[in-house]
């Protein structure tokens, strides 16, 4: 492994809340004595109605976990209500509309009227405690306001990302059975309109279990509105009082569900419970941003993901802090937007995507340079590995070489920050999530399962439970046992490989199994295959991922037309449209190959890592091809290996 650059501890992090030392002693305390310094987190972080009776237990060769088992508490209480005595006009969101000239502040009291509204006007629709509510919504404080009135009540809201399409949407309202969802009449994106209202009413035609579709007039559109279901939000929460008596869950008591892609078939439902989960949220916030009492802190992923759940809204509002939510898109009305928005409202931590990063490298130096970006305290990343390149100018160029960059790895099965440098405690190394959080202890498996010593390089697993771990895959607890605990049985199985260097430091290398990355967007081969099948003209269709500038990964797609149908590029545009129908915009692909036919081995199976290779145009490499059926396959496909 070459020497890689070792970047210090800035000396102006000499008072970070975690200094080098202590993340050695916390580090060894939380492995050596996990509940009792759970425990201590608990009680210093999370407010309770009652204490737990026991703090942990696991069995990973069931994927059983339980944290804080007989314990009562109540997220939107731990997010607002504890907050009130010292924070009521101390502002919990800064919304900044994809409008530059639109955007609005909420104060923990005003948080705290807008929750109970609306989780009051939910409750007199029937919604209660275990039901599940789907948010289809743009990044608008409603979409928070939602998310915390569900906790409120105790209802399991499940997000879809805004970009999904109608059939995304309509499948995971039926696989949840939920009984309300709440979206919006239009989102804005980059000065455009997204029909959030329209899209939903196309899903909701075949969704029955939904009794309440509650709409956020946004842009102000002529919605169509059904009677009885449709109701518009602004109705349901006029007369709504602005107290509401929390429900006191059970710390393992569903908080929600995030659906993700896996390797095979519909996504997963991924569930997460109560105290485990805002525990090790509202942790990680605070110790990985080092927050600081009235700072501002920006993470610009979108609710629709795991990372918006706990960096937009539980982590931050756990703590205490002011979040900022912006509705637009990096590039709109320029490419300077975000470091306008840092400078507006003094950001002082910043949270990113590699994808965004290397997409505004491209567009120049001058961006940044327009803004002072004197707030800025610490840059994070996270979604896919950062490449080297895109991390110096990160540093150098929008953090003016001051501000520590936290490289954060985790997954939505994992909840929260798993692997990540702490700004104060670890020197960075970039292009390394570097060392594991406390608690979080990890393994490197050779194919055979055995561990692996010291340096090198395996499939990344983890031994033991944290606290914001998956609990289920809602519906199939069985599919949650094969896909993280089977593989290797006594480890949670993460999909990743991953190197450690002689410091031990973690490089995580990308997925190993068929999922891909794309702009930091998690995608199944599988579903994509699924869309192409459907076309009529298609026989068959095998995706993989190749290594693309911005996105990190492209989505590579060979396709085989049915007997006599010609593959012409009429047919190439009707295929990206169908991806973008059957799932959404990204799932579009960037390259579509005819092919004649697929490898495949003798017993019919497709051998994607001869395809992956050609995709990735390493055809001296292909490895063993003496099992293929029909090695003329393969040199069709280099031969006509799209450009
Ligand atoms: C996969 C999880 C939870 C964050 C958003 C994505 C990749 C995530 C990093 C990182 C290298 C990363 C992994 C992981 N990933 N963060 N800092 N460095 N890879 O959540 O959609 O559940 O995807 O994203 O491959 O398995 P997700």
């Amino acid at each position: 492994m070459p020497e890689a650059n070792v970047v210090p501890i800035p000396a102006n992090f000499a008072d970070a809340h975690i200094k080098p030392d202590d993340y050695t002693a916390m580090y060894r305390r939380s492995i050596e004595d996990r509940d009792g310094f759970f425990a201590e987190m608990a009680d210093q972080f999370l407010t309770w109605d009652k204490r737990w009776d026991s703090v942990s237990a696991h069995d990973f060769v069931t994927g059983e976990a339980t944290w804080f088992d007989g314990g009562k508490l109540n997220v939107s209480v731990n997010c607002i209500d504890r907050h009130l005595p010292e924070r009521a006009d101390q502002v919990a969101i800064i919304w900044e509309g994809d409008d530059p000239s639109v955007s609005k502040s909420i104060t923990y009291a005003e948080l705290k009227a807008e929750v109970c509204k609306l989780a009051n006007a939910l409750r007199a629709r029937g919604v209660g405690k275990g039901d599940r509510v789907c948010l289809y919504m743009p990044m608008i404080p409603e979409a928070a306001y939602a998310m915390l009135a569900c906790a409120r009540i105790g209802a399991i809201h499940s997000i879809v990302f805004g970009g999904f399409s109608p059939e995304a949407l309509k499948d995971r309202i039926q696989a949840a059975e939920c009984k309300a969802l709440i979206t919006c009449d239009e989102g804005y994106r980059g000065g455009k309109t997204i029909p959030l209202k329209h899209n939903a009413d196309i899903s909701l035609a075949d969704c029955p279990s939904v009794s309440t579709c509650v709409v956020v007039r946004h842009t102000g559109c002529d919605a169509a509105m059904h009677d009885d279901r449709d109701v518009y939000y602004h109705e349901i929460t006029a007369q709504q009082s602005e107290d509401c008596e929390p429900e006191s869950m059970d710390s393992e008591d569903p908080l929600f569900i995030l659906y993700t892609s896996g390797s095979t078939g519909q996504p997963k439902g991924v569930l997460h419970t109560t105290a485990g989960y805002l525990l090790q949220a509202s942790i990680t916030f605070k110790y990985v941003f080092d927050y600081r009492d009235g700072e501002v802190f920006w993470c610009t992923a979108d609710v629709g993901w795991v990372t918006g759940h706990s960096y937009i809204v539980y982590g931050p509002l756990a703590n205490g802090a002011t979040t900022l939510m912006f509705e637009g898109v990096p590039t709109y009305p320029d490419a300077g937007r975000f470091w306008q928005v840092v400078d507006k409202y003094n950001v002082a931590s910043f949270y990113t995507a590699p994808t965004a990063i290397r997409a505004l490298q491209g567009k120049g130096d001058e961006f940044v340079k327009q803004s002072s970006r004197k707030s800025l305290r610490i840059l994070g990343t996270v979604g896919e590995p950062i490449n080297p390149e895109a991390w110096e100018w990160y540093f150098n160029v929008v953090g003016d070489g001051r501000c520590p960059i936290v490289d954060t790895w985790w997954q939505t099965e994992t909840g929260a920050h798993m692997i990540t440098s702490l700004p104060g405690a670890i020197a960075m190394k970039p292009g390394s999530a570097t060392l594991p959080f406390f608690g979080v202890e990890l393994a490197l498996l050779e194919e055979d399962g055995s561990e692996i010593e010291g340096e090198g390089s395996g499939y990344l697993v983890v031994k033991s439970s944290w606290p914001s771990q998956i609990r289920t895959v809602y519906g199939d607890h069985q599919r949650m046992v094969d896909t993280y605990f089977s593989h290797y049985p006594g480890y949670y199985f993460t999909g990743d490989g991953a190197k450690r260097d002689a410091d031990g430091y973690y490089w995580i290398t990308g997925r190993v199994d068929d999922v891909i990355n794309v702009s930091g967007h998690r995608m199944g081969t599988a579903e994509v295959e699924r869309a192409l099948a459907l076309h009529e003209s298609i026989a068959e269709a095998a995706v993989v991922g190749f290594p693309h500038d911005i996105k990190g990964q492209g989505i590579y797609c060979y396709v085989t037309p049915m007997d006599g149908v010609e593959g012409t590029d009429a047919l190439k545009a009707e295929l990206v449209n169908i991806c973008a129908e059957e799932i959404g915009h990204i799932a579009k692909p960037d390259v579509i190959q005819w092919a004649p036919g697929l490898p495949k081995t003798r017993s019919g199976k497709i051998m994607r890592r001869i395809l992956r290779k050609i995709a990735e145009n390493e055809l001296e490499n292909l490895g063993d091809t003496s099992t293929l059926a029909d090695p003329a396959v393969v040199e069709d496909l280099i031969e006509n290996r799209a450009k």
